[in-house]
């Protein structure tokens, strides 16, 4: 509990695919990972969709059956621990689409979609996806044949964005976990946090593309670093 006459801080936590690599999930951009294996332009982007959509739907496919197998780890529970029992707020945004702080039992921003949504790009209408998607699958409120998975692909901008730059302005501490730093403009909120007066702490395998924005450094895997961090703040 925070002391009397202080409040408790207000803690930001953007996560990235580096979390959920210990529950069998491949990153986008480590050594195999799935840029490695996937052309970005061909998969994840709304003119890869329009060129091929059965493609892009076959990858989301493939991903939405791994995930819906994928369990959380002790860093997704530790998040969820500290949102339950942190006297103050704790936003937690997440680029991932996988699902597993939900699983866990956190809330989070999903600035990038999710696998578990759909969307109709035709009126933009959402809901639940099922396992296996395909493109002519009428929507629910126009009929119109133009189902895709709810994920913001490059080139499009991210969601919640106005609500995150306000929980940025307004944070004592932000934390990047799992995130390479490369894909704006998830990496510029550590520049944003700072500049606004807040702790920055970056818990990663190795350095970032963004590492020397953040005051302060955990390096290791997270399902070990992400516990001992929430731990601490938990006993401050
Ligand atoms: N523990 C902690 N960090 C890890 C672990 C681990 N076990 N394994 C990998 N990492 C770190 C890597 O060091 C790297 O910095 O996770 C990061 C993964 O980086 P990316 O693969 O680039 O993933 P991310 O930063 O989430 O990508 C951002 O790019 O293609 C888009 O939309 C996609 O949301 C994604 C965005």
């Amino acid at each position: 509990m925070a002391a009397q006459g202080r409040t408790a801080a207000k803690i930001v936590i953007l996560t990235g695919a580096g979390i959920s690599a210990e529950s069998g999930l491949g990153t986008f951009r480590d050594e195999g990972g799935l840029w490695a294996q996937h052309r970005i332009e061909d998969v994840a982007t709304p003119e890869g969709f329009a060129r091929n959509p059965l493609l892009v739907h076959d990858f989301y496919n493939a991903r939405r059956a791994q995930a819906a197998e994928a369990l959380p780890n002790a860093a997704h529970a530790a998040l969820a621990r500290l949102q339950r029992e942190h006297p103050g707020e704790v936003i937690l945004v997440t680029q991932n689409v996988d699902g597993l702080h939900e699983k866990a039992g956190a809330a989070a921003v999903h600035m990038h979609g999710a696998l578990e949504g759909a969307l109709c790009a035709a009126c933009g209408t959402r809901w639940q996806a099922p396992l296996v998607m395909r493109p002519d699958v009428p929507c629910p409120h126009c009929a119109r044949p133009a189902t895709r998975p709810d994920i913001v692909w490059f080139g499009e901008m991210p969601y919640f964005m106005d609500e995150i730059a306000e929980h940025l302005e307004s944070c004592d501490i932000f934390a990047a976990i799992g995130t390479s730093g490369q894909v704006y403009p998830a990496a510029g909120f550590v520049q944003e946090a700072a500049y606004a007066g807040a702790h920055t702490v970056e818990l990663n395998l190795s350095d970032s593309d963004t590492s020397r924005s953040f005051a302060e450094h955990r390096v290791g895997p997270a399902s070990r670093i992400v516990p001992l961090w929430v731990e601490e703040i938990l006993s401050q």
